[in-house]
Formats: C-alpha cells, sequence, structure tokens
C-alpha cells in the first residue's frame, strides 16, 4: 500500500486529490519554497513556450524567458533527490522578424549546468508530424528559408527505418515466448519519461502542470504525484483527465461546480483503477 499524500505542502489544500496525488492551484516560484528538500524523484514539466506573442496561458519574451525558467529551475534543484531527475520540455520557436529560430531551448540548459548545478543527461527529440517546425511566414509565404517543399516544411528529426531489425526482434519474442521490451515507443512522452526515470511509489512534480497530464501519467502507472498549476480554470479541467470511463454527466457537473468554486474535492472514488486507465 502506497503512502497517499506525496509530500504536504504546508498552508496550502490541494484543489483535487487522488488515490497517489494532488493537484494545487498555486504559483511554484511561491510554493516551491515551502516544500522540505531532497524529496521528489522526477520533476517533468512542459513551460510556456518563448514565442512573440504572449499567449493565454503566460508566454514569454525571449530576453526575460532563460531568466525566468532559472528560477523555477534554482527552487526544483533544492526538491529534488540527489539521483533525481528534471525533464523539461523546451520547445523552439522563431525570433520576431527575422527567419532565425530562438536559442533559448539551448540557453535554458546551458545556464542549468553552468549555475545551478545540473548535469545534462540527455537530448531527447520528438517527432510529430503535423507540427510546424518553424513559421509559415518565412517557409511558405515569403519563402526566405527553405525551399517551398510543395507546402511541406521538413522535419528537424531525421528517421532511420529500423523495421527489419526490430521485426526480427518482434518474431524472435514471439516464437520464444521471450518478453519483449516495453519502452519501444512511448504512449505519450509523460508516460515515457515517468516510466525511464521512476519506480512505482516515487514523486514525481510538475511545477507547471496546465492540465495534468503528468500526474494522470503517474497515476496511470503508480508514482505518486503533485502538480502545480497557477490557473484555476486549467486546474479544474484537468480534474476530468482522472475520472474513469462511465462516471456520469451529473457528477462531472457536480465535481466541476466544486473545484470551480474552490471547494477541494476527492476524486479517487471516480478514479480508474492503475494501468487500465492508460491503456
Ligand atoms: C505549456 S503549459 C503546460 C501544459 C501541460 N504540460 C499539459 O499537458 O497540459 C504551461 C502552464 O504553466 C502554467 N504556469 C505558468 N506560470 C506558472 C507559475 N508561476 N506557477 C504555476 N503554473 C504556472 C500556465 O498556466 C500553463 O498552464
Amino acid at each position: 500500500m502506497l503512502e497517499q499524500r506525496a509530500i504536504a505542502l504546508p498552508g496550502h489544500e490541494p484543489a483535487y486529490r487522488t488515490g497517489l496525488g494532488e493537484a494545487y492551484f498555486v504559483d511554484s516560484l511561491v510554493v516551491l519554497d515551502a516544500l522540505p528538500a531532497n524529496r521528489v524523484n522526477l520533476a517533468a514539466t512542459s513551460p510556456p513556450v518563448a514565442v512573440q506573442r504572449k499567449k493565454e496561458y503566460g508566454n514569454r519574451e525571449q530576453v526575460e524567458y532563460v531568466n525566468w525558467l532559472a528560477e523555477f529551475a534554482r527552487r526544483v534543484y533544492r526538491v529534488l533527490k540527489t539521483d533525481g531527475s528534471f525533464v523539461l520540455d523546451l520547445g523552439g520557436s522563431c525570433e520576431r522578424g527575422i527567419p532565425s529560430r530562438g536559442h533559448y531551448n539551448f540557453r535554458v540548459p546551458i545556464k542549468m549546468c553552468d549555475e545551478l548545478g545540473f548535469f545534462l543527461a540527455e537530448d531527447v527529440y520528438g517527432y510529430n508530424p503535423s507540427k510546424l517546425q518553424g513559421t509559415i511566414e518565412w517557409v511558405n509565404t515569403r519563402k526566405i528559408r527553405a525551399k517551398d517543399n510543395g507546402g511541406a516544411i521538413p522535419s528537424n528529426l531525421l528517421q532511420i527505418p529500423n523495421t527489419e531489425s526490430n521485426g526480427q526482434y518482434l518474431n524472435g519474442c514471439k516464437a520464444t515466448g521471450a518478453k519483449q521490451y516495453p519502452a519501444r515507443f512511448p504512449v505519450n512522452p509523460p508516460e515515457f519519461f515517468l516510466r525511464f526515470l521512476t519506480e512505482p511509489g516515487d514523486v514525481v512534480l510538475d511545477i507547471l502542470a496546465g492540465s495534468n497530464t503528468t500526474g494522470s501519467a503517474a497515476e496511470g502507472i503508480e508514482r505518486r504525484w503533485m502538480a502545480f498549476e497557477e490557473s484555476r480554470e486549467y486546474i479544474v479541467s484537468s480534474g476530468f483527465r482522472f475520472l474513469r470511463k462511465g462516471v456520469g454527466s451529473e457528477t462531472m457537473r457536480a465535481i466541476y461546480d466544486d473545484l470551480a468554486a474552490g471547494r477541494p474535492v476527492d476524486l479517487s472514488p471516480y478514479v480508474a483503477p492503475a494501468q487500465m486507465r492508460l491503456r
């Protein structure tokens, strides 16, 4: 039986809790200092992208972005266990007015290593075929940055076909009954890193939780979790992620109303058993 509460956050009641975690409607920069040191196995988060247009979830100008993010990283470092990890999902974006990529996604890890005590363990690139790698303005409209490939912007990820060896691997496993390596391809990025870097019962923290995909992935594979999010709107709807199939619309409405009104909700009676929810 796992201890329910990931870590107590003095002076704060979670917006909702499940069997394994708590989501808080808080400013991470404020509450991180209230957490005990050396307790978190994995902090995983995707910060707002540093784009030129401020989006509703708080994008920052690139010039201030690196320092802004470093303030979170400095606090995360204190709460991480000595063998803990910090996974940061850093997207890219273009500079204002010129066909050039921003540099912040390089500067952030360099600053974290040079000044904050982190070590860079790995950089991992995801491939989303429906996502543009640059702004359409420079490639397709002004045709300045790259050749127009019939409307397609080339991906920055080279895929090297590996079907031959994988196929044989799978055939061999089937033929012999050998266990297949489970993490050949991630179901989703949070779950991939959770399986990669933590064990069941470990504590996972997302300091910029948004819709709480990290907490949901953690719950699904029996990691304890904490989520911090400064938008009540995002916290409220994120609770739906945890509800098992079959929870009726009236119950959903009641949960929503309680969360929106700031009344703490215990979702554990409505949460699907671990493993089943992610499938
Ligand atoms: C890119 S989104 C995260 C998306 C999330 N990974 C998901 O799967 O939905 C970044 C989030 O950080 C939140 N945020 C920004 N500054 C914050 C702060 N100081 N404390 C807590 N949350 C913050 C924003 O409200 C936004 O929801």
